[in-house]
């Protein structure tokens, strides 16, 4: 019998199942993400019984720490970031199977070290060959990593050696397709996860169920019946404390470019032939290949940036960007972006996708919003001051769940109307819909499926969308120039604009 591991493009959504025993090899061990999500998502997945229990973790980092003490660390950051989920025997089994191995990204022979060491696990872990390499390190070293694990034989067997890649990848488009050069050199397309780890959010993967498993919105969701679609991702932390990354990547790098883009691919693609990972895939580029900024010349009418500045949040005062730890005073770097998209295809010609993304605002919300058409003329009154037309809201996060604005009659005499809307809640099944995405991802690439992870013409197709602005945007630029917004307030003022200049309002969350 062909495994599925040895098989991955027959594997699909559809299939659940137990990978095979396998070594996960995290580059940056020793950051925030490892604690924070990865051995917590690795040690969910075993608590669940979805993970087999020769499951093995090797973390490297340039730190001299040893393998009790690296133990040590991942159990300190599951008291802190993970204090509900109980550390019993099984954690300490679990624990047994985490390792450290010291190293640089560009020396060989810490590869030849690691090598040696996965060889060791392998027989004393029964791991049967079978490697993840997931590059959890700053993104200017993955190129490295890709070579010399490559180089060193690591990524030579296109079914037992996955390689995992963190976002952001590239910084803009020709650095993405000189990466994925090099990470062509070395693996065949099938080796590669690209992680976004908004794809591994359920509400995310509900958009696919959503449009295609529904008979009734197909015929709704084009330019006959959608005036525009807005997508919103709010954050209300600001850069905490990674400035040292942050100030590279900024807003669009961050946030715009993976994370809203693939919210935005999922609302607008065409549906798949089927649910397997090309046909997904292949959709989500034809709709990129397709997308514009909406008026590339006058670049401020599609796309804005913002900083912000110092104000209150749940009345604590909170210092501006410039002044976060690690942040260069005369820093550039946007907190919030904007963007108007357009699409160049038959089911959306004419019809604007508004993306907005930013740090230290009001409120923690990711939605997508559809706004219909209006009616062709108005016969009542409405009882409120502003008439909403028709909104399909999908919300992402938090409260996760699906809501339909449309218009009824107010009890009384006259024909005034009201929005209201009809709600579906994810909290209604009883279960919680979020997790920290990583479990499902981690499961996904061990079994081989590929449908939540980014191909290489996907990523590039995303980048050359938002080249214009960048290429504007990376220029240096006087930083006073770069609007601002208060902490704990919405957009600037220009952002506003951007939307306000086409007689449209941001939704306000
Ligand atoms: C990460 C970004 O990819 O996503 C962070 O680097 C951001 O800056 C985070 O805070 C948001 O993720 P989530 O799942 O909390 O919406």
């Amino acid at each position: 019998m062909v495994s599925l591991l040895e098989n991955p493009l027959r594997v699909g959504l559809q299939q659940q199942g137990m990978p095979e025993p396998q070594i996960i090899v995290i580059f940056g061990a020793s950051g925030d993400l490892t604690w924070r999500k990865l051995v917590p998502a690795l040690y969910k997945l075993r608590r669940e019984g979805r993970i087999p229990p020769e499951t093995t973790i090797v973390g490297v980092a340039r730190r001299e720490w040893t393998h009790d003490y690296f133990r040590e660390q991942m159990q300190k950051g599951m008291e802190e970031a993970h204090a509900s989920v109980p550390l019993d025997e099984l954690w300490q089994d679990f624990s047994k199977g985490l390792f450290y191995c010291p190293g640089d990204i560009d020396k060989p022979e810490s590869y030849q070290k690691l090598k040696t060491l996965l060889s060791e696990l392998d027989e004393k872990r029964n791991t049967r060959g079978n490697r993840m390499f997931y590059l959890s390190v700053a993104p200017n070293f993955f190129p490295e990593a890709i070579r010399q694990l490559g180089g060193g034989g690591m990524l030579d067997d296109p079914y037992k050696h996955r390689l995992v890649i963190e976002k952001p990848f590239g910084r803009d488009l020709a650095s993405a397709q000189s990466l994925n050069q090099v990470v062509q050199k070395y693996c065949k397309e099938n080796q590669v996860y690209r992680i976004d780890h908004y794809l591994g959010k359920e509400t995310v993967q509900n958009l696919l169920v959503f449009r295609f498993a529904n008979a009734i919105f197909e015929p709704l969701w084009n330019r006959q019946f959608v005036d525009h679609v807005q997508i919103t991702v709010a954050e209300t932390v600001g850069v905490e404390d990674r400035a040292g990354y942050y100030e590279q990547a900024g807003a669009l790098r961050d946030m715009l470019q993976n994370h809203l883009m693939q919210l935005y691919c999922l609302t607008a693609m065409e549906a798949p032939n089927s649910m397997d990972a090309d046909s997904i895939r292949t959709e989500k580029v034809k709709v990129l290949q397709a997308t514009r900024l909406a008026d590339v010349p006058n670049l401020s009418r599609s796309a804005v940036r913002g900083q912000y500045s110092g104000g209150w949040m749940k009345g604590k005062q909170v210092p501006g960007y410039h002044d976060e730890p690690g942040v260069d005073p005369n820093s550039g770097t946007p907190t919030y972006v904007a963007m108007k998209f357009m699409v160049d295809n038959w089911r959306w010609q004419g019809v604007p996708f508004y993306l907005r993304t930013g740090k230290r605002m009001p409120k923690k919300v990711s939605e997508i919003s559809i706004h219909f058409r209006d009616v062709p003329s108005r016969m009542f009154q409405s009882a409120s001051q502003q008439r909403n037309a028709n909104i399909l809201a999908m919300r992402i996060q938090p409260n996760e769940g699906i809501s339909l604005r449309f218009d009824v009659k107010m009890p009384g005499a006259e024909f005034r109307t009201r929005s209201v809307d009809m709600d579906f809640s994810y909290g209604s099944f009883g279960i919680q819909a979020t997790s920290d995405a990583y479990d499902r991802l981690f499961l996904d690439c061990m079994m081989g499926d590929q449908t939540l992870f980014t191909r290489a013409d996907e990523v590039e197709a995303a980048w050359q969308i938002v080249t214009p602005a960048l290429s504007v945007w990376d220029a240096p630029t006087d930083p006073a120039t770069i609007p601002r917004y208060e902490a704990g307030t919405w957009e600037p003022a220009e952002a506003e604009l951007l939307i306000n200049q086409d007689g449209r309002n941001w939704r306000r969350l």
